[in-house]
């Protein structure tokens, strides 16, 4: 299979000097650029808009990152109808010719990748690390499905004699994708590269506190020579021409990653057959979690509060796959929250950029008052075992552990998507397993366990997408670990994997009588 000669790209290693200096530099660098303006791209020209959004850094909101150009109901139809008007050329392309478009914009962020992740430092508040390996993960993305999609472009024989039949796949049409902003390079990458690598028309509108990096990656996919119509850069607000766009008779197919809210939307939305649709609209969407991680009375707790630490507080909590309920036996309870309150107090709080960083802000205002609520009802139904200061430049919230929280509260239940965790005591291994069980969601969850059983029945009975025993339940690598859940997370099938393209495709079989 392709997955096995398939190699991901490497990290930057930030312990080595050079690196770190790299990084410095780039960082000093993108600050010349911040609050420049960025167009929409139509039909290959960047075109003007009548409303704009400004983009702040979430570690210090004085600073502009940059003014986006929003689209019009107007420009959206402009953009449908040149989608619809290079679909037969690009549709005609043949997969290595569409890949080496992709594997050249993946050479371009390698060439601009400590650039890259300083802008997603900057734009989104992410550490330079955890961003660095954002953009590892976006240029896997266009390397792995440029290879995947020359792989499904073979297709199959069943031939008997007297008879041939071939089995393809052809592009479904005009695929929309609604990208997030916690990954805003990473995610957005994937979901385009895919819809083109598989021979589709593409328009990416992002989450607009993520419209600068979104607009880099556009100019990337124009210098490694995207044919104009092909793929577009269409930001505009989500309620507006987003929802418009959705509804569009044109649109074949829609790749949305975001909450359970927007997600279960879409999904109505495109259901609703329009005036002059002719045919069902395709939904993938990626949403939310409830991540829990299981530590049971054989983990090796160092590990465990090691894990859980990163597990819920990298990148503020603010990853799908984030961990916001750990569920632990009673026999290791105590032990575990205390030193679990110890690993977390000693994480420096502050902004994004800095190298001694470890939780930075969360994305903005609206974020942060959200998550104050639920700390706030996390106080009527549970303990507070730790909050810490924080900065008041930016969007910060403090890691907030609740210890003693029963399964069923607000705050063991409902998906806070910032630096908050749920500790939940039960009596044992079963009583974990049920507690884990039992949310709306099944994205991704972990076990820290050394009982062989505990390991198998885990593997079996816990309802998520990606389990990971005795790791962090974060930062799933393409064709490694393909990503995505199911129940209330989502539908679809994982990113990074080998079925993935198949949601982008129509199958055919032609059948020939010899
Ligand atoms: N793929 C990311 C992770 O695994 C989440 O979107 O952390």
């Amino acid at each position: 299979s392709s997955a096995a000669n398939f190699l991901n790209a490497a990290d930057t290693d930030y312990a080595q000097v050079k690196a770190r200096e790299v990084g410095w530099a780039a960082l000093k660098a993108v600050r010349q650029e911040l609050g420049n303006v960025y167009l929409p791209l139509i039909d290959g020209k960047y075109v003007e808009t009548t409303e704009t959004v400004t983009s702040v850094n979430p570690s210090n909101f004085s600073e502009v990152v940059g003014k986006i150009g929003l689209i019009s109901i107007e420009q959206a139809d402009m953009a449908l109808a040149a989608a619809k008007a290079a679909f037969p050329g690009w549709r005609k392309t043949p997969a290595k010719v569409r890949g080496d478009i992709l594997r050249k914009a993946a050479d371009l962020m390698e060439n601009r990748r400590a650039e890259l992740s300083a802008w997603v430092c900057l734009e989104v508040g992410k550490a330079l690390r955890e961003a660095d390996a954002e953009v590892s993960e976006a240029i896997d993305f266009c390397r792995y499905y440029a290879l995947e999609m020359e792989r499904l472009e073979r297709g199959y024989s069943y031939d008997i004699a007297g008879e041939n039949n071939r089995y393809i796949y052809q592009p479904r049409g005009i695929a929309l994708v609604i990208s997030p902003w916690n990954f805003p390079l990473a995610i957005a990458t994937g979901m385009v590269v895919a819809a083109l690598a598989a021979g589709n028309c593409t328009l990416l509108k992002p989450a607009e506190t993520s419209s600068v990096i979104t607009a880099k990656l556009t100019e990337i996919l124009v210098e490694a020579g995207i044919p104009k119509g092909v793929f577009q850069y269409v930001p505009g607000k989500g309620s507006q021409v987003g929802a418009y766009m959705v509804k569009h008779p044109d649109v074949h197919l829609i790749a949305f990653t975001g909450s359970q809210e927007v997600g279960c939307r879409i999904y109505a939305d495109a259901a609703i057959l329009q005036p002059g649709q002719k045919h069902l609209k395709r939904v993938i969407a990626e949403m939310g979690g409830k991540n829990g991680i299981i530590v049971d009375e054989s983990a090796d707790l160092d590990q465990a509060v090691a894990g859980v630490v990163q597990s819920a507080f990298g990148y503020s909590g603010q990853k799908c796959s984030a961990c916001s309920r750990a569920i632990v036996v009673e026999s290791v309870y105590d032990a575990f929250v205390m030193r679990l309150v110890e690993a977390t107090r000693s994480l420096n709080i502050g902004l994004a950029e800095d190298p001694g960083t470890k939780v930075g802000p969360v994305i903005d205002g609206k974020a942060r008052d959200r998550i104050l609520d639920y700390i706030e009802k996390g106080r009527t139904e549970a303990e507070v075992a730790l909050e810490m200061p924080v900065p008041d430049t930016g969007y910060f919230v403090s890691p907030t552990i609740f210890s003693n929280v029963s399964p069923d509260g607000k705050i063991a239940q409902e998906e806070i998507f910032g630096p908050v965790i749920a500790v939940i005591r039960v009596k044992d291994f079963q009583e974990a397993l049920k507690v884990a069980n039992g949310t709306n969601f099944a994205l991704t969850g972990g076990l820290y366990s050394r009982t062989p059983s505990h390991i198998t029945q885990a593997s079996a009975e816990f309802e998520v997408g990606n389990l990971y025993i005795n790791r962090t339940i974060t930062g799933a690598i393409v064709a490694r670990q393909p990503f995505g859940g199911f129940k209330l997370s989502g539908v679809g099938s994982k990113a990074g994997g080998s079925d993935y393209l198949l949601q982008f495709l129509e199958p055919r079989v032609v059948t020939e009588n010899i």
